[in-house]
């Protein structure tokens, strides 16, 4: 209902009357009015007067309803832990593929390899419960895909020079300005879930803890509606999924990635490795050359260049 009352608001750009609401929505004017009410609290500045209502601005929050045809399958939560968390149990209750959870800001939010993701209010923290039908050994490709969708959506929207650093991190002008995480379930070899979490840094600002951070509003000078990002990323993401095209992922990622033919040091859990990064995999594993001038396959870890 509140998607429907701002969309009539939203397209009519005036004063609508809540008779006009009540015929176009088929219920009672005191129905309108409690949902403009609750639509007001939760920082819709709606003018109420004796001719009607007139939307005056929105908030930048990413309720379900501001996402009309999604809106049954997203969660989202002004505060949370961390979506991973949340998103880890639905997918577990059989929660249906592309389920999203959404927070304004996560108390817990989590990195790669244990480390914490700053997450204040004003950037974007969602987690995409995907159930695609590929073996688990493809599983990475999504991620992948993933990531030269917002890179690719990044550059669309704001025009910057967004890279990707191997595996997952986008940054421009050398500063990270968003970090993914997956998590996988599978089940006699086939992906159960995989669950990507994706951190932007859009209106907040992790500089101040994280010199090597930036975000939409550092670089712009401005800030940005989460909204139309995730909105656009989503669609996007959701087409490039339903194509079922992932082989040629790999080479798409390598069109804007930064991290080939250049020294790097890998940590993982277990190892650290210094070399050049010479390839990538179809499986998205990074071929390291050695400085004895052995190769490496390194599957998972973390790229210092
Ligand atoms: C990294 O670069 O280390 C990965 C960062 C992933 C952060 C996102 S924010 C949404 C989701 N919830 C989390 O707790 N982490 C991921």
């Amino acid at each position: 209902m509140k998607s429907r009352i701002l969309k009539i608001l939203r397209s009519e750009n005036k004063i609508v009357s809540g008779e006009e609401l009540s015929a176009a929505l088929k219920v009672s004017r005191v129905s309108v009015w409690k949902h403009i009410q609750s639509l007001q609290g939760s920082g819709y500045r709606i003018v109420a007067g004796p001719k009607g209502y007139r939307l005056e601005n929105s908030p930048d929050a990413l309720f379900a309803w501001e996402f009309a045809e999604r809106q049954s399958n997203i969660h989202y939560f002004p505060e949370t832990s961390s979506t991973m968390d949340i998103a880890r149990d639905l997918a577990r209750k059989g929660c249906p593929h592309y389920t999203i959870v959404i927070a304004g800001r996560q108390k817990k939010g989590r990195g790669r390899l244990s480390r914490i993701w700053l997450s204040s209010e004003g950037g974007l923290y969602f987690t995409l419960v995907l159930r695609p039908d590929i073996p688990a050994a493809h599983a990475s490709r999504i991620t992948f895909l993933a990531s030269v969708v917002l890179a690719q959506t990044l550059r669309k929207l704001y025009d910057i020079d967004a890279k990707v650093k191997w595996p997952n991190d986008i940054l421009v002008g050398g500063k990270k300005i968003s970090g993914m995480l997956s998590e996988m379930e599978a089940e006699a070899d086939m992906v159960s879930f995989i669950n990507i979490g994706i951190g932007v840094n859009v209106n907040n600002d992790p500089s101040i803890k994280e010199p090597v951070a930036t975000s939409l509003k550092k670089l712009k000078g401005k800030e940005f509606l989460r909204k139309e990002l995730l909105s656009v990323f989503l669609d996007e993401f959701e087409n490039r999924l339903n194509t079922k095209s992932f082989d040629d992922i790999i080479s798409q990622w390598k069109q804007y990635t930064m991290t080939l033919n250049q020294p790097v040091k890998i940590v993982t859990y277990r190892d650290t490795y210094e070399g050049i990064a010479v390839d990538v995999d179809e499986n998205g594993a990074l071929i390291l050359k050695l400085e004895n001038g052995t190769l490496q396959k390194v599957v998972c870890g973390d790229c210092f260049q």
